[in-house]
């Protein structure tokens, strides 16, 4: 199985547009320990010719341009991109279904709640019903993932809930404390072929016990690296809203990513979504140190894996 990582940032990308942080500056001027990154998603393919998009970024169409994997190929309109599946309805997981206009066939997965999101949304019609079939996620069962024509990508995916929140722009106020959530808001994946499996968990707001045991001896992780530290923003006077506030876990601190995953024997742990703050961008940083001292790797576009 190959993975492509598309985009390894957080949503705005890295730097964001209207951000003035040291870290956006560097990555700004193009500072060679500071690489700019495009918004988290990445490819999926068994057999390296039809690709299974998680998530689809705002930034999408520069990552189809900068990996040739995702060229069209066979004809005059052809993309080897087969399907696209949802974790949420984030902004930066959505918006880039917009690129994938107009009559190309695909199939796009994603739970119920996110599916009636598109459905309610009918800027989302620009991928033509006559060729995208959206197709139910259920939580908790296995699904192997197919092309348009029902032909077999070899991927199978189990999707399950994580704690997170639902996207920010579809917050209730009056919903309780965390803005009418449900357990569909924010999935995360188990993926599986034949020849290997790895977790795909962008999004995240706590380690449990059942997400403990889930992840345990796995071969490889792709988990939330959204902050450093939940107060971040606010520290760095960029933002008022704590990691929490957003559905994200830290990777540093007694709650954070690193202590949580420290006796889970995961083979490969590797940080994504990662937002423009956040130090273990910078190569050059103590805290890109920490993180890779403790067995973790930072994600950056172009990445590529093979299982
Ligand atoms: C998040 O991951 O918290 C969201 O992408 C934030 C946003 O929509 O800006
Ligand atoms: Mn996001």
């Amino acid at each position: 199985m190959y993975v492509r990582v598309l985009g390894s940032a957080a949503g705005g990308g890295y730097p964001q547009w209207n951000c003035n942080h040291p870290n956006s500056r560097r990555a700004r001027a193009t500072d060679s320990r500071a690489t700019a990154r495009t918004q988290s998603s990445i490819a999926v393919s068994e057999d390296g010719d039809n690709w299974c998009l998680f998530n689809a970024s705002p930034d999408l169409r520069q990552q189809i341009n900068e990996n040739s994997i995702l060229h069209p190929k066979d004809s005059l309109r052809h993309s080897p991109i087969k399907a696209v599946l949802l974790t949420n309805a984030d902004v930066d997981h959505v918006a880039g279904l917009l690129n994938l206009r107009e009559s190309q066939p695909l199939n796009l997965y994603g739970t119920d709640r996110v599916l009636s999101v598109l459905a309610s949304n009918s800027i989302f019609n620009v991928l033509n019903p006559k060729f995208v079939n959206r197709r139910g996620l259920e939580l908790e069962s296995e699904l192997e993932l197919s092309a348009h024509d029902g032909k077999k990508l070899g991927v199978t995916v189990v999707p399950f809930a994580v704690p997170g929140k639902v996207a920010l722009w579809m917050e209730d106020e009056k919903s309780g404390k965390n803005f009418g959530t449900v357990d569909e808001d924010t999935i995360a994946l188990e993926v599986k072929s034949r020849s290997g499996s790895f977790f795909y968990i962008p999004a995240c707001a706590r380690m449990t016990d059942a997400l403990g045991e889930r992840v345990s001896g796995a071969d490889l992780v792709f988990f939330d690296g959204t902050l450093w530290v939940d107060d971040e923003m606010i520290r760095e006077k960029v933002g008022v809203k704590t990691g929490q506030r957003m559905g994200h876990i830290s990777v540093s601190g007694e709650n954070g990513a690193l202590l949580a995953f420290a006796d889970l024997d995961v083979k490969r742990k590797i940080f994504i979504h990662i937002n423009t703050t956040n130090p273990i961008l910078v190569d050059d940083s103590v805290e890109r140190a920490a993180v890779l001292s403790a067995g973790w790797e930072v994600s950056y576009d172009g990445m590529a894996i093979e299982l």
